[in-house]
This record gives C-alpha cells, structure tokens and sequence, in this order.
C-alpha cells in the first residue's frame, strides 16, 4: 500500500470524506484517515453526522412522527389504529441499520474512487511546504506523508462545568439518540436545533420534555416572525419550553438528575428529571491532531484558523467543516471540502456562504436562506415581505397539515429575493428552491412568473413571491 500521498484528509465527516473522493476524482492519489469506530471496534466513516448527527437524529425523527400520526393523526383520516405498540429496541434498531449502510456506503465510495482508507487517529509528525508526515495511530501505528494535508476532524458536544456527560443520565447528542427507555419526564438544556430535534423525538414517543433555555428569545437566529409562529406551535404539541432560564447545580443521582434554575422572573426551580439532555452548542475538535507541535495556528475560540478559501497558517493545510469557523452544517463541510480539493487542484472552488439554508427537522420543519426581517433592519436595507399560510395551500389541506407559512423577503428597489422563511410541511425541500432563486440571483418576480405544479406545497412558496407585491391569488 502506498504511503506517500498527494493529498491526506484527517477525519472522514461529511467534510473530510466528499473532499477526499472529490481530490481522487480530480486525479489525486489520496488517502482519507478516520478513527470513528463501530460497536464491534471496526470503521464507522461519516463523522458525527453519519454516526451521532443527522442521520440518526432523522431516522428517529422520521420513527417517532409515525408513531405519533398513528396515535393522533391517522383518526382523522378515518384510519382506526387498535393495539398500537411501541417497539423503541426496534426502533433504535432500524436506526442503527440506517447509520450502518450510510457508513458501509462511504466506504464502497472510498474504494470506487480509490480513496485509501486509514482506520485511526491521525496527527501531524512534522512538515513545511515540501510536505508533512502524518502519523496513525490504528490497530497499528504507522506513517504516512502528504504534499497537501486537509484537517477535518469535526466537532463535540459541549458540555455543561459541573455537570460532564456520563451518556446514561447526563446525555449528549450520543446518549439522546440511544436512550433504551422512554423517559416519564426528560429535561432538555439548550432550545436549540438539537434540542428542539430531540426533544420532540421524545415527546412524540411519550415523555414529558422541559426544556430549559438561557436566552430570553426563542431561536434568536430565526426569522422573528417564523419563531414565534414555530414557537406557537411547538408549544400547542406539548413541548414546555421556558426561556431566560439561568441554570444552577446539576446532580445526578442514581437514577434521575436534579437541575437547580431560575426562571426569566428570578424565581427558583428545582426540575428532577430521568434523563438530560444538554445541547448548547458543539466545540471544535483538534485534539490529539498535534497542531500545537507544527505551528497550526487556533483562533481565539480553538477553531483551526483558516481564510475565506479555507487555508490555514502552514503552507499546503487545509481546514473544513465543524472545525473551522462558520455553521456546523454537513452541507457546509461538504461544500468546503469540495472547493478546497478544487483549490489544490488550481480550479476555483467557492463556497457561497450567503445561500446556505438552514433546517429545524421539527414538526412542522423550520427552514431558510438568507437574511431574516430582523437582519435586514438592524442593516437599514429596504425590503418588502410577502407571506402565504399553508392554511391556504390546497395540498396542505389534502395532507392534514395547513400550520405555518412561507415568508419572501426581497430588495424593495431591485426585487431580489434577499431571504426565504419557512415553517410548515416539508420546508426543508421546499427551502431549495429559495437556493436556486437566490443562487441566480432571482427576483420574487421570477419566482411568481414560474408555473408550479398544483396541487403541491411548493404552490405556497409562488404565492409568497407573489404576496410580496401584495398579489396572492389564493388568499
Ligand atoms: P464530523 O462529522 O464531526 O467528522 C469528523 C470526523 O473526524 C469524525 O469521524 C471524527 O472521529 C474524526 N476525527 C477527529 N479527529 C481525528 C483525528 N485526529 N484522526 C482521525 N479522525 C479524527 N447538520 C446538518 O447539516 N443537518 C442536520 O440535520 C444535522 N443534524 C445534526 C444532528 C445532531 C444530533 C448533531 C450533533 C449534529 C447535526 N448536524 C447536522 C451537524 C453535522 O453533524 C456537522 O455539521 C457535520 O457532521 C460536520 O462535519 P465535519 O466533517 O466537519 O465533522
Ligand atoms: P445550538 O447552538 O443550535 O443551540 C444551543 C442553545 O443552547 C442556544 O439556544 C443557546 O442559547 C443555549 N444555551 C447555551 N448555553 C446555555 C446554558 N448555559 N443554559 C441554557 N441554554 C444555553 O446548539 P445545539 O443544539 O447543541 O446544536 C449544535 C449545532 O449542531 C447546531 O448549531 C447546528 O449547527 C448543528 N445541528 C444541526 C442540525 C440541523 O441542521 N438540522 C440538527 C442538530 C444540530
């Protein structure tokens, strides 16, 4: 096997993986090192997402809404479920065959493009620009060089001071995905994706969920308007979501933890819970990578520093994804790994952080691209808003599921589209064609003028294009 590299790529993520098959395909001999292992120790490629992210958490979102439409939406329909069951081991169990084939699919790719897999952890030796040697450390430690190196080791949950994941009580993303018993009562720190993602998971499987968050507003990041219409009815499903929240002493015991807090009125609480789930954010991942050892340099937050083109400090080190600076978002590190491949390869690959979209897969999905109203005032930028209720959308109505709305933000001189907000069914496909507009650089306008097929979801995305010269049709 050969040692000597064009390209190596530290951690196999959706970052690290899709930038060593795209360097392979431009003609690069690469090698892609990951250490993640299965429960039998072998390989497990595809990073936090594949293995404790979003395709777990999907799986489990996608299990627990049909339970929940068997138990409370099939009646409607004039479906009548008797006996209805819930089997979580089999559940958890086809969630694991999910992350399985995902992870088995990357390693087909890695042999499809000849990408040479290293099992391990892998960490700077020493290098300039000539090249580096990298060491991997696996079931045996061996090492390897590499003219150019991309570092995409990912990211971890951060936890609490005083309160470390121990997985059985005090849960991570890893524990949440796994918890072998539904909880009666599950306390939730962090309203954010995670929390609100797995927190109805939960919910919709029986527990009583309470999740607890520092900030006074609810997902600040969203579009106000599209937050309070989710936080409305993420509320009305069940979901306690208590705001402004100060969290104070954490103690587990033996079987349930206690959380000290005081709510936005000052007053204290004391939640006792079966399980907590702490989601509060996610630190860059650099540990045992050796960086301090070749002078690869951190920002002041431990993420690898690296430009707008992703490079770092050292001559030929690249950085992607979750450890470097922006959303940690796979499709994010998917695109970086991408461009930088590109780069090496002195093609210009480019990442357009202004048309990245974002998605909550609760129920119903929050999605958008671009700027929020909020944003768009605090930058004194002239704007029209266009909003369509689903409540209006004949497909909706056929499917049983008319809550939220699509919102058009666009240029009040130039009509282009500036942002796209969605909350309501199937906003995570439906946000793409926002991508495409705002790729293109389209106006609401263009989006207006194009015939979407009916009866269909995507008909409430046109009538918001068309809201924003205040000409809906249908409604
Ligand atoms: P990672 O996926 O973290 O991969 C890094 C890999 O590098 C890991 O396998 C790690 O073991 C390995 N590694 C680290 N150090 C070394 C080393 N020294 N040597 C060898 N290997 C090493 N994002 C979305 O876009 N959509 C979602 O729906 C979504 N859902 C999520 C749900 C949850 C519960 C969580 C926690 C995250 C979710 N994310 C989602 C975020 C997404 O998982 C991350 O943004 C994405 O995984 C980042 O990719 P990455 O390649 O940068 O890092
Ligand atoms: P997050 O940043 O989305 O939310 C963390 C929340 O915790 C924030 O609302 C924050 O105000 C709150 N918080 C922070 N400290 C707190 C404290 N001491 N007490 C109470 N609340 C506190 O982070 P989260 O949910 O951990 O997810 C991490 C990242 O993973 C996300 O930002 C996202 O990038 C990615 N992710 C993406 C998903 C998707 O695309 N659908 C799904 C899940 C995760």
């Amino acid at each position: 096997m050969s040692k000597n590299f064009d390209v190596v790529v530290i951690g196999g993520g959706p970052g690290g993986y899709i930038a060593a098959i795209r360097a392979a395909q431009l003609g690069f001999n690469t090698a892609c090192i990951d250490e993640w292992k299965n429960e039998k120790g072998g390989p497990a490629p595809g990073g936090t997402c594949t293995n404790v992210g979003c395709i777990p958490s999907k799986a489990l979102l996608q299990s627990s809404e049909h339970y929940e439409h068997a138990s409370h939406g099939f009646a409607e329909h004039g479906i009548e479920v008797k006996g209805l069951g819930l089997n979580l081991e089999k559940m958890l169990g086809r969630k694991n065959t999910v992350v399985k084939q995902n992870n088995d699919g990357i390693l087909y790719l890695f042999k499809k493009n000849k990408v040479t897999f290293f099992h391990g952890r892998g960490s700077f030796v020493k290098g300039d620009a000539n090249g580096y040697e990298i060491k991997v450390a696996g079931a045996a430690e061996e090492t390897i060089t590499a003219k150019h190196v991309i570092v995409a080791t990912g990211s971890n949950a951060r936890a609490l001071p005083g309160a470390e994941f121990d997985e059985k009580l005090i849960l991570s993303n890893t524990g949440a995905l796994s918890i072998s018993e539904v909880p009666k009562k599950l306390g939730v720190i962090g309203a954010g994706v995670i929390g609100l993602e797995m927190g109805s998971v939960w919910r919709r499987l029986g527990a009583e969920v309470t999740v607890l968050e520092a900030l006074p507003t609810f997902l600040g990041a969203v579009d106000e308007q599209i937050a309070k219409e989710a936080q409305k009815l993420l509320t009305k499903q069940g979901l306690a979501v208590n705001l402004g929240v100060k969290i104070g002493t954490i103690k587990a015991g033996k079987n349930s933890v206690s959380v000290e807090y005081t709510d936005a009125k000052g007053e204290a609480h004391t939640g006792e819970f079966d399980k907590l789930i702490i989601s509060i954010g996610r630190t860059p991942n650099t540990i045992g990578l050796n960086a301090e050892g070749v002078g690869l340099k951190l920002d002041e937050r431990g993420f690898i520093a690296v430009d707008g083109d992703c490079k770092t400090n050292l001559p030929n080190v690249w950085a992607v994804g979750d450890v470097v600076r922006g959303p940690m978002l796979a499709h994010k590190a998917e695109e970086e790994g991408v461009a930088v491949a590109e780069r090496i390869a002195g093609q210009h690959g480019h990442v357009n952080f202004n048309t990245i979209p974002w998605v909550i897969y609760t129920s119903p999905e929050i999605a958008w691209v671009g700027k929020t109203e909020q944003q768009l005032k605090a930058e004194g930028v002239q704007y029209k808003a266009g909003t369509f209720p689903f409540l209006a959308n004949g497909r909706a109505r056929a499917l049983g599921d008319t809550s939220g709305m699509v919102k058009f933000l666009a240029d009040a001189k130039t009509d282009e589209i500036l942002g796209v907000h969605i909350v309501g069914p199937m906003a995570s496909e439906l946000i793409s064609e926002a991508v495409v507009a705002m790729e293109f650089r389209a106006s609401s306008e263009d989006i207006a003028r194009i015939c979407h097929a009916h009866p269909s979801l995507s008909e409430a995305t046109k009538e918001a294009a068309l809201a924003v010269d205040k000409r809906a049709l249908n409604f």
